[in-house]
């Protein structure tokens, strides 16, 4: 195949990114393919920084090969001649593995200055990121790589355009590529034969928290909530009932009973506000507390904030100091006010999914379990912490 039939092939999949953002993998490649540049790169993102995730650990630990073939036909189809695999530096095993394997396919010539014969480069290296939640990020992470402060990047240029090194960079999360060479093996129509909507193929879901059978299972897109949660998940791990679950990550919106039948797909998950994220599903049942939570998510956002700016740097601290004066005044309306437009804020003003998604878990909370914002546990346990 020519390296625009396989853009192509990729494209008509209906393939999107699975790292968060769902942006369609071939469109990627494609802008990078029509860059032109000295040198180009590969890029794999396995931070895998969402908590309640580890697909792309599985995956990497179990078949490493298919991420070592994935992001070599990506290097074949925009002329990229070097890849790295940026991986938490949590994941030993991964990163033990992945070497291993690099070395096995650089000793069969599937890597190297001359790849199967082809008269084509293309070699791979893992790097180890140091465990900063914002270096999953692509700009971020792509700072990172080139030894610098992991610090967002402002957009434009997308890294498809200017990336590492100031290169046209494909960045793709783990079960992008990962997806790619059964793309190629079976045909595009047998990929996007999976699948709901625009939501083609299959998502990896990984069920953590209070839950029976946590885990990973692969789904095509349309299967509701309700059914991972009780056909494959069996409940609650407590045995009490599910009150909300948490979609997407850290920046995901807590979903209350009502929304569990909504099915799996990117575009009706947007329809309720709220996002699919990598795939990570993390369960609490009756006896967590929504504000507690809500708290929880600013003061992450404070702690993991690159700092480029206000909006999010700033807001987060001012939004940790906000929900305790509403928990403190048993729900205060003026203070809940202050809280949805500084989150409005945020929303509008971040420079990145990090400051603007953020207030997806805190006003879903504040909007779906208002109670949990009266002087309760929350209180005294910031009161104890006080002390
Ligand atoms: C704060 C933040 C953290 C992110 N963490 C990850 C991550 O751990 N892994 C990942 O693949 N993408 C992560 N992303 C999304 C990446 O920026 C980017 O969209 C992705 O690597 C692109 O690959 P994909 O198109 O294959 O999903 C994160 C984004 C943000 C804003
Ligand atoms: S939103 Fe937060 S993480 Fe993103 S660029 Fe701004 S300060 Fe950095």
């Amino acid at each position: 195949m020519s390296p625009a039939a396989v853009v192509q092939t990729v494209t008509h999949s209906g393939l999107r990114g699975r790292g968060g953002a769902a942006f369609p993998t071939g469109a990627k490649w494609k802008t990078v393919l029509d860059t032109d540049a000295d040198r180009k790169y590969v890029v794999c993102n396995a931070d895998e920084g969402d908590s309640g995730t580890f697909a792309d650990r599985l995956v990497m630990e179990g078949d490493p090969f298919a991420l070592i073939e994935g992001m070599t036909i990506a290097a074949f189809a925009v002329s990229a001649t070097k890849g790295y695999i940026y991986v938490r530096s949590e994941y030993p095993h991964a990163i033990a593995i992945l070497e291993a394997a690099i070395q096995t396919a650089r000793n069969a010539g599937y890597l190297g200055v001359d790849v199967l014969g082809s008269g084509k480069q293309f070699d791979l290296e893992v790097r180890k990121g140091a465990g900063a939640y914002i270096c999953g990020e692509e700009t971020a992470l792509l700072e990172s790589l080139e030894g610098n402060r992991g610090i967002v990047r402002a957009r434009p240029p997308l890294p498809a355009v200017r990336g590492l090194f100031n290169q046209p960079t494909i960045v793709n999360n783990v079960l992008s590529f990962t997806s790619v060479p059964v793309i190629l093996h079976r045909g595009a129509e047998f990929y996007r034969d999976f699948g709901m909507g625009r939501s083609r193929g299959t998502i990896a879901i990984q069920l953590a928290g209070n839950i029976k059978h946590g885990g990973l299972i692969e789904k095509a897109f349309g299967v509701t909530l309700r059914e991972v949660l009780y056909e494959y998940g069996g409940g609650t791990a407590s045995g009490r009932p599910i009150k909300a679950v948490q979609v997407g990550g850290p920046l995901g919106a807590y979903l209350p009973e009502r929304h569990w039948d909504t099915p799996l797909d990117y575009e009706a998950f947007s329809a309720i506000g709220a996002v699919l994220g990598h795939g990570g599903i993390v369960v609490h049942d009756d006896s967590a507390n929504l504000g507690r939570l809500a708290r929880y998510a600013m003061e992450f956002c404070a702690v993991e904030s690159c700092g480029k700016c206000t909006p999010c740097r700033i807001g987060s601290t001012r939004g940790v100091e906000v929900i305790d004066k509403i928990i403190g005044s048993n729900g205060g309306m003026q203070q809940i006010e202050l809280l949805r437009d500084l989150c409005d804020t945020m929303v509008h003003g971040s420079l990145c999914a990090m400051g603007s998604m953020t207030p997806l878990p805190v006003l879903s909370a504040l909007d779906h379990f208002p109670n949990d914002f009266r002087r309760n546990d929350a209180a005294c346990d910031i009161e104890k912490r006080t002390l």
